[in-house]
């Protein structure tokens, strides 16, 4: 049986470096980024902490074997060679997906069934199985994914992505996602005591994730995962990293964070979904303009996602808003602001250049995120 296994968090673009300073925050030293995913060595126990704890992360993949392949002889062998029993039980069903760029083997379908055919040959031999496998135990979701033509064996342990936490019941017409709304927070240097307002908040994913990370909060404690069923992962394993993420849960840390949106459905949904998150009245919610923003601490944090204005017709709405909020922040030096937008231009309505930028991508949209520091009082 593993003790120590490969993991791989996949991320968005530009996320990369959230990830893999949240698996050294994990513990886990051995940590190296590629370009959308972050690999690292750990003990099996790592599999239910970092599919609980990883809040950057859209996945947790568990790598079985990485070889090139230029035929499909050697994708086969290559496959079979691996030691697919350590993981796959003997009744374990295990469909193969599959992706390919830039290869020699560029045919996914049959790249899936080859691997498939290889992992089943395998299994029979070292199971001792004359007949088929049945395929009706737990489910491992194998992956085979070449990219110039190198090939990567994984199987998923996550199930449904993690930016599924379990919370959102409602939404808008462009929520967030949970991972990229965790980036956005950790890029600040926001702390759980200090003022935080989100007036943009739509269905509530920026303040509820600032929630959870103010009271340390798993994002996964509410939902399941693929590998919650699986042979090789100790049932002690699972119930120990639950109860590490209760004993790290600080439910008694004060938060002042508040949800503001000009639309009252809005205010509801993110109500209802953090509700949904455990976080019973612990975020203030309101229906307001961001124009009429009023803030009666110093030192606070301002986080957004306001719309972008690609849609004819919005474009010339939106940079007024935009100027409005420049204006508004006038009043409050002390203020960090942290915008998140695919408008190049915002720094010109806003009225001030950014103290920094980033670029991330919003799904498939290109956008920046615009971070102005505050003059601490
Ligand atoms: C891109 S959405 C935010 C999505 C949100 N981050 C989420 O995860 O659901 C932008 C939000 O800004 C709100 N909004 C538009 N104009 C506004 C204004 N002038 N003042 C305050 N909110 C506004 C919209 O109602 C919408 O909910």
């Amino acid at each position: 049986m593993a003790s120590n296994v490969t993991l791989i968090a996949t991320a968005a673009m530009g996320i990369e470096a959230f990830v893999a300073r949240e698996v050294k925050d994990l513990g886990y030293e051995d940590v190296k980024v590629e370009n959308g995913r972050v690999l690292f060595e750990a003990p099996v126990s790592a599999i239910p902490r970092s599919n609980l704890w990883l809040r950057t992360a859209d996945r947790v993949r568990l790598l079985v074997g990485r070889f090139k392949a230029y035929s499909f002889d050697e994708l086969f062998e290559s496959t079979k060679a691996l030691p697919w029993e350590q993981f796959i039980t003997e009744d374990g069903e295990f469909p193969v997906i599959g992706k390919s760029v830039k290869s020699k083997l560029y045919s996914v379908p049959d790249c899936q069934s080859i691997v498939k055919k290889a992992i089943v040959e395998r299994l029979k031999q070292k199971y001792g199985v004359a007949s088929i496998l049945k395929e009706t135990g737990a489910f491992y979701r194998v992956e085979v994914a070449i990219h110039k033509d190198e090939v990567l064996l994984t199987i998923d342990t996550s199930g449904s992505g993690l930016h599924k936490r379990g919370y959102r019941v409602g939404q808008g017409e462009a929520p967030l996602k949970e991972t990229l709304a965790a980036a956005l927070v950790q890029t600040t240097n926001w702390k759980p005591d200090q003022p935080f307002v989100d007036p943009f908040c739509g269905s509530g994913t920026i303040p509820i994730e600032a929630a959870l990370i103010g009271q340390n909060i798993a994002p996964g404690f509410n939902r399941e995962f693929a590998s919650e069923n699986w042979n090789f992962i100790q049932d002690s394993h699972w119930d120990e990293a639950f109860q590490e993420a209760e004993d790290c849960a600080n439910y008694d840390q004060p938060l002042d964070i508040t949800g503001s949106d000009i639309s009252h459905e809005m205010v509801e949904i993110a109500k209802t979904n953090a509700m949904e998150a455990g976080l019973g009245d612990l975020v203030k919610w309101k229906q307001m303009q961001v124009k009429d923003f009023n803030p009666r601490k110093d030192n606070g944090y301002l986080i957004g996602n306001p719309p972008y204005g690609e849609r004819m017709g919005d474009r010339e709405e939106v940079e007024n808003m935009y100027r409005d909020l420049g204006v508004r922040m006038r009043d409050y030096p002390s203020w960090s602001v942290y915008i998140l937008t695919s408008n190049e231009k915002f720094e010109k309505f806003y009225g001030r250049e950014a103290t920094k930028k980033r670029k991330l991508f919003n799904g498939f949209i290109k956008t920046d995120y615009y971070q102005f520091f505050g003059k601490k009082q």
